[in-house]
């Protein structure tokens, strides 16, 4: 390159991207602001990687323009995934975080070995053993956890748990934390790069163990986790290549994925250490034959009757609307109820869905203004005096087994009170369970009354019968 950054323009850069990293962040906070935060974001990484590639100590390009072409093929594919496999995306991507990072510890760490032992000081070495065991266990467990929220068939779905779990884990942690104490004091010993490989494999297998107990409800929280040590990884890269933009980077990174992992943590009622050690989100064994109960289902026409006498309806959507892509339809329905001067509220339950802010991605998308989408604890207050309590596809959010039933995998998460409402429809499928594996005693109560079919469908033909048409009966 004939222009070359001088160390004032890198400072310079630095600084302007992580002012946009910062607001970037900020801006994810309101879907009104979210799409601003992703150029924010896009702008920040091009100014980052732009201006590093320019220094002159810079001179192998070719691996960089091949780097940035491997890149693109991975990425645009990658964008283009459906709404409901983006957490297995987003897993993937702290996946190509920690290997990344993992890489670049242990290519550091040889290079600096074969240049001479004076170049591994203890705080570079402190460094190198943080970067690469969170890399690599970030790499494995992020892996798995992308495969098992994806429903690869060769991993197991359930939570897999054995006797003296915890106890495998942590000493398998020590043990490598004892070698890396090692290496710091002796960086260039005979046997130290063999017992750099050895941390290497225990942080990847730590990651898997890591990860196998873990099921059902409890899979967001830990991706959001394992995002924090991508993060943290990033930093202690930073530290290892001295790299100003990569410590602040990473530490935006690791704590945004930590204060994710804390808000999910409060929304399910569950405490970090019980995320990671406890082996929640176990399926709960399908009830004894004998034990079904009865579900009433309702015709459409007896549905939409009711809609038109109602003066307040909350919609509580879930994971069905998103896959049904029904989320336009409900626009739809809603139009029709507030002509007909109905309030209509959205109940957003905090992990509805499949990630973080599901639902208001998809009502923001059919342009339903936001002030009519309230969150789980404004809304619940009101749910008493609500006539109907719409669940579009929505079944563990709703589960009134969380308050009282401790055996169930989600006792203890807040749920919206759509039991409180006067009258509940339900649109769902078929009898099949939501994410946790577990009955919903909302769906047999007294006054419940299922439609049963495709989100879409269902909801089509509602809008139709309320607006005069013939729904299906
Ligand atoms: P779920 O409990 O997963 O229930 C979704 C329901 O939608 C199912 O009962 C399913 O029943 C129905 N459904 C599926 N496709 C449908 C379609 N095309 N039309 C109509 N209904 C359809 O969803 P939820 O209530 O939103 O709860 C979310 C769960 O996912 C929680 O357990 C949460 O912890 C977990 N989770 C959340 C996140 C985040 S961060 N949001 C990430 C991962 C996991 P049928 O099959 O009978 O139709």
């Amino acid at each position: 390159m004939s222009f070359s950054v001088t160390p004032s323009i890198l400072s310079f850069s630095y600084l302007v991207a992580t002012v946009l990293f910062i607001f970037s962040l900020h801006w994810m906070n309101d879907p009104k602001t979210a799409r601003r935060a992703v150029m924010a974001g896009t702008l920040a990484m091009t100014i980052a990687v732009l201006s590093t590639w320019g220094q002159e100590i810079v001179v192998h390009h070719l691996w960089i323009v091949i780097a940035i072409i491997a890149g693109f093929v991975v990425g645009v594919p990658l964008s283009m995934v459906p709404m409901t496999a983006v957490p297995q995306r987003t897993a993937l991507s702290h996946a190509f975080g920690g290997i990344a990072a993992g890489l670049v510890g242990t290519a550091k760490y040889y290079l600096w070995l074969s240049e001479g032992a004076e170049h591994l000081t203890r705080f570079r070495m402190v460094a190198i053993l943080i970067e690469i065991i969170l890399g690599y266990l970030t790499f494995t467990g992020s892996l798995l956890a992308a495969g098992k929220l994806q429903e690869v068939k060769w991993i197991p779905q359930r939570p897999v748990t054995y006797v003296g779990q915890n106890i495998v884990n942590l000493g398998l942690l020590l043990a490598a934390v004892a070698i890396g104490v090692f290496l710091v004091f002796f960086p260039a010993a005979d046997v130290a790069p063999k017992l750099f490989s050895v941390i290497i494999v225990l942080a990847l297998i730590f990651g898997v163990l890591l990860i196998i107990p873990i099921g059902g409800a409890d899979m967001p929280t830990v991706i959001a986790i394992l995002n924090a040590y991508a993060g943290l990884s990033a930093v202690a890269m930073g530290f290892v290549l001295d790299n100003k933009l990569l410590i602040t980077a990473g530490a935006l990174d690791g704590s945004s994925g930590l204060i994710l992992s804390i808000i999910m943590c409060k929304a399910m009622n569950r405490s970090f250490t019980n995320v990671l050690f406890g082996a929640f989100g176990q399926v709960q064994q399908a009830k004894e034959e004998g034990e079904e109960q009865v579900y009433k289902p309702e015709t459409i026409e007896g549905a939409g009757h009711v809609l038109e006498q109602s003066q307040l309806v909350v919609i509580v959507p879930g994971y069905g609307m998103a896959v049904a892509q029904a989320q336009h339809k409900v626009r739809e329905l809603y139009d029709h109820l507030t002509k007909l001067g109905i309030s209509v509220k959205f109940a957003i339950h905090p992990v509805a869905g499949r990630m973080p802010g599901h639902m208001n991605v998809l009502l923001a998308e059919a342009e339903i203004p936001y002030d009519d989408l309230v969150e789980m604890e404004d809304i619940n207050a009101d749910m008493p005096q609500c006539d109907v309590a719409l669940v579009v596809g929505a079944n563990d959010v709703v589960n009134p087994a969380a308050r009282y039933d401790e055996t169930s995998p989600i006792y203890g998460m807040p749920i919206i009170a759509a039991d409180k409402a006067r009258t509940v429809f339900a649109i769902k499928r078929s009898k099949n369970p939501g994410f946790a594996g577990i009955d919903n005693e909302l769906y047999f109560s007294d006054r419940t009354w299922m439609l049963f079919g495709d989100a879409k469908h269902v909801l089509g033909e509602l809008v139709k019968q309320l607006s005069g048409g013939s729904g299906m009966h």
